[in-house]
């Protein structure tokens, strides 16, 4: 059964649009995406050429550049501000401007808010959740409610939104699951995976590669003073490892067809997430004032057990969450 609503990002048209706003790095369109014509597996894509041509849709187009260009507009030399504290794009983790399925999907956003969040301990506007990624893996400072480019990120979370079903029931709407091993993942076991299936293009020391204007990224940094702060959800083990196993490595994944196995993927988050051989941004806050709202792989203690903080980063997870089941509480992940 499919239950695609659109197919159509790819239009002659809408490649031009997204040609033009990507100098980045073109074999996006090559591999990676859903292209026209291509089968869709029930997913669900979206027809930019049917953004409205009045105000709003105005910006909407500006909200999808700022996803995609994030660092030319808002970046630490942005034209229109400078917010972020590095040159990453939103779209680096929010694949296709938040509409890429299994890639931290952003179309149910607009729906899901105000929401209660863990890490704050209160209900968060989405405008406040869409600061907290300008403010950790972008280690920027947040940007006015009522400017122009915050109201641009609402009005496209709000448009991208009406391609997909009320409930956030849909394909691709959250990553794909890990299964957990019963041994820890490891960091030694993923320097060598790391070796062999990321570091053509992020370096081999996770330094990524500008594109040729210095404007952002070709390949994203993956740690360093330029990559992502470890308060970031990407910096958990267990969290990034699901979004590895739909998205990476760039060049061999295929849509809903991971390349790495589970326990590699864990192995090679555990490598990248180690800051015991990688340097980060210093985190201005390590939040979760309720200790019950944390991740059991956020890696900071205090906790609500007694694992070490170690056995909550690497695992092995599966006692934690028995342990977590035993009590009646939730474990999150
Ligand atoms: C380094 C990767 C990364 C970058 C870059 C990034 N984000 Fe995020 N973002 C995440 C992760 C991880 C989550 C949490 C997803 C989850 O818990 O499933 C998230 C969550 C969100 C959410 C909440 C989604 C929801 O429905 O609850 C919004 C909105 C969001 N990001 C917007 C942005 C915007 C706008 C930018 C650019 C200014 C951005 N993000 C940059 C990784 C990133
Ligand atoms: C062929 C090149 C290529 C390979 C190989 C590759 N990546 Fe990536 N990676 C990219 C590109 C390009 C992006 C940005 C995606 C976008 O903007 O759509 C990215 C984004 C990322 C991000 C999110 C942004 C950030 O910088 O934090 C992470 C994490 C990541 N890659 C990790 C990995 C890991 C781990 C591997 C190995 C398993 C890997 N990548 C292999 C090209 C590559």
């Amino acid at each position: 059964m499919k239950k695609t609503i659109l197919i159509g990002l790819f239009s002659a048209l809408s490649i031009a649009v997204f040609n033009s706003c990507t100098k980045t790095n073109s074999q996006t369109l090559a591999s990676n995406t859903i292209e026209e014509g291509e089968e869709d597996e029930g997913y669900i894509t979206i027809d930019t050429s049917q953004i409205p041509d009045d105000q709003f849709g105005e910006s909407v187009r500006y909200g999808r550049e700022l996803m995609m260009k994030t660092a030319y507009y808002i970046g630490p030399n942005g034209k229109k501000g400078q917010y972020l504290g590095n040159k990453m794009n939103c779209t680096n983790c929010h694949q296709d401007a938040g509409t890429k399925p299994h890639a931290f999907n952003l179309m149910s956003s607009h729906d899901n808010y105000p929401q209660y969040r863990g890490r704050e301990n209160k209900v968060l506007t989405l405008a406040e959740r869409v600061n907290n990624c300008i403010m950790r893996p972008h280690s920027g400072k947040p940007l006015p409610l009522d400017s122009k480019e915050m109201v641009a990120f609402l009005s496209y979370f709000k448009w991208i939104s009406k391609f997909v079903p009320k409930d956030g029931n849909f394909k691709g709407a959250k990553n794909l699951e890990i299964e957990f091993p019963d041994v820890a993942a490891s960091p030694e076991r993923g320097k060598v995976l790391f070796a062999e299936n990321c570091a053509r293009c992020h370096g081999n020391n996770g330094e990524g590669v500008y594109n040729a204007d210095k404007s952002g990224y070709t390949y994203p940094p993956l740690w360093g003073q330029y990559g992502y702060q470890p308060g970031s959800s990407m910096h958990r083990v267990i969290k990034q490892a699901q979004w590895l196993k739909s998205n990476m490595p760039y060049d061999k994944v295929q849509l809903g067809k991971p390349y790495l196995t589970d326990k590699e993927a864990l192995d090679i988050a555990a490598y990248v997430n180690d800051d015991s051989v990688h340097t980060r941004p210093n985190p201005k806050t390590l939040d979760y004032p309720d200790k019950m709202g944390k991740p059991i792989d956020y890696a900071h203690s205090p906790f609500n057990d007694n694992f070490t903080e170690e056995q909550h980063k690497y695992g092995p997870y599966k006692p934690i969450i028995a342990y977590w089941k035993k009590q009646g509480w939730k474990a999150v992940y």
